[in-house]
């Protein structure tokens, strides 16, 4: 398996062929402390053996289709479901489990990066349309790491594409993430249906709800709030709605950990951030620092458009028909 790094003055980044995958990105605190801040594991063997979505490109949808149902100018498609009743992450072999093409790319305004590629086939997964991705992973000299995903397709299809890396400023395996603050420029966020297992199509407002992070907020004040939202998911593992979206790379929320004063800055053109806190983990996986992965032990901030909207109208569009481009930029700038 081929790993790749990617390098400025101050923060090293490496990721691997196999789903693009982001295996450590090491990042200084304010006096020079060197630290990996995504969750994972300490050795190859590890990686490929360990949970694949670590630090992965995730599509072709990317989150949840309830049912693997969706429908295209009336003709109806049906994915098959990988997570219990519901379509995740692009299928049981989505684009995290894939091995793409890398190559080093030379541009401007980035001190290092890399183009993946990878084409998905027509019918690949029951999706519609043979597709060709393309993800270039940059970083600059101002320490932005920037990932800009671009497709195109011979079939009108739907398209969601994100990175799932866990953020842990502490230092994964040093530390949980609960203490984290988090800012997100979300005003509304997306509620799940128990029955649906994702979004339940309401866009409610955030305010007098444990996920007002408006302002910034410990993670843990939120997931340890009574809340049937919360309770559900046992955390947070929900999509938000990023204010005033019009298309262009805005700020959609920052990540710190008070304690190392490491912070991550999240920039991106899509319409949502899905923060899912890893309720999932139980402990019984040992990550880096040989430490027992569990909830919390870092934060995922997923930039995305919503979960299941390909089922829902008043959603974002997810339908990317021949001749057109998808877009989508998304920035981890570490400060
Ligand atoms: C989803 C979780 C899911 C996880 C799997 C996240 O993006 O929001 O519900 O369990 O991915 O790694």
């Amino acid at each position: 398996m081929r790993a790749y790094t990617l390098k400025n003055n101050n923060i090293e980044i490496t990721f691997i062929e196999r789903g693009g995958q982001i295996t450590s990105i090491k990042v200084p605190d304010a006096k020079g402390n060197i630290e990996d801040v995504v969750v994972g594991y300490d050795s190859m063997d590890e990686i490929l053996a360990g949970d694949g979505y670590f630090g992965a490109l995730c599509g072709r949808y990317a989150n949840r289709i309830v049912g693997g149902k969706f429908e295209i100018d009336g003709k109806k498609f049906q994915l098959d479901c990988n997570n219990e009743t519901n379509h995740l992450h692009g299928g049981a072999e989505g684009f995290n489990s894939k091995n793409w093409a890398v190559s080093p790319i030379v541009l401007d305004k980035f001190v290092q990066a890399y183009q993946l590629s990878l084409t998905s086939e027509d019918g690949e997964e029951k999706y519609p349309g043979k597709l060709d991705v393309s993800v270039i992973y940059g970083l600059t000299a101002d320490n932005q790491f920037v990932i800009e995903y671009e497709a195109e397709t011979t079939k009108p299809t739907v398209i969601n594409m994100t990175s799932h890396s866990y953020f842990n400023l502490r230092g994964a395996g040093k530390a949980s993430a609960e203490n984290h603050k988090l800012q997100l420029n979300a005003s509304k966020y997306t509620p799940i249906s128990a029955e649906l297992g994702t979004t339940s199509g309401e866009i409610v407002p955030v305010k007098d709800t444990p996920f007002d992070f408006t302002s910034a907020k410990e993670v843990k004040v939120a997931c340890k709030t009574d809340h049937e939202q919360i309770n559900m998911v046992d955390g947070i593992d929900h999509n938000f709605v990023i204010d005033d979206f019009d298309g262009s790379v805005k700020l959609a929320g920052v990540l710190l950990d008070p304690e190392s004063g490491r912070k991550i800055e999240v920039y991106t053109n899509q319409p949502g951030i899905q923060i899912y806190t890893g309720s999932h983990f139980d402990g019984s996986e040992i990550g880096k620092n040989g430490s027992p992965i569990k909830q919390t032990a870092g934060i995922a901030m997923e930039t995305q458009i919503f979960p299941n909207s390909p089922n829902y109208a008043h959603f974002p569009n997810a339908t990317l028909k021949p001749g057109e481009k998808y877009k989508h930029v998304c920035i981890y700038k570490f400060c």
